[in-house]
């Protein structure tokens, strides 16, 4: 079976401040997407995996991480592990950057 990837644009490179949350729907995903200092780009999903959901482009980005705005969970930008003493992973997505254009890949 040929698998098929996907590449959306969601927004445009230069227009994306550092360490701010965005939130971004695609079809029925909710994706936060975040420009780290060091100007990488990270997707996550945008739900945090506690069982309140808290909406982590809401939160509060330092250094790889986030930290969720309901219970300061800190969620790591790159794998989107949750840091103990709490557990739980989030999903992360693909992201690629070309010509000022940033591009989630499904
Ligand atoms: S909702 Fe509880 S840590 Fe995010």
């Amino acid at each position: 079976m040929i698998e098929t990837i996907t590449r959306i644009p969601v927004a445009n490179y230069s227009n994306l401040k550092e360490r701010a949350g965005y939130s971004i729907k695609i079809a029925d995903k909710e994706i936060a997407l975040f420009k780290q200092s060091n100007g990488k780009v990270y997707a996550l999903e945008n739900r945090s995996p506690h069982p309140k959901g808290g909406v982590l482009s809401e939160g509060l980005v330092s250094g790889l991480y986030v930290y969720c705005p309901l219970y300061d969970w800190k969620i790591s930008l790159a794998d989107g592990k949750v840091q103990a003493p709490d557990q739980g992973q989030v999903q992360t997505f693909q992201v690629e950057i070309k010509d000022d254009i940033v591009f989630i890949v499904l």
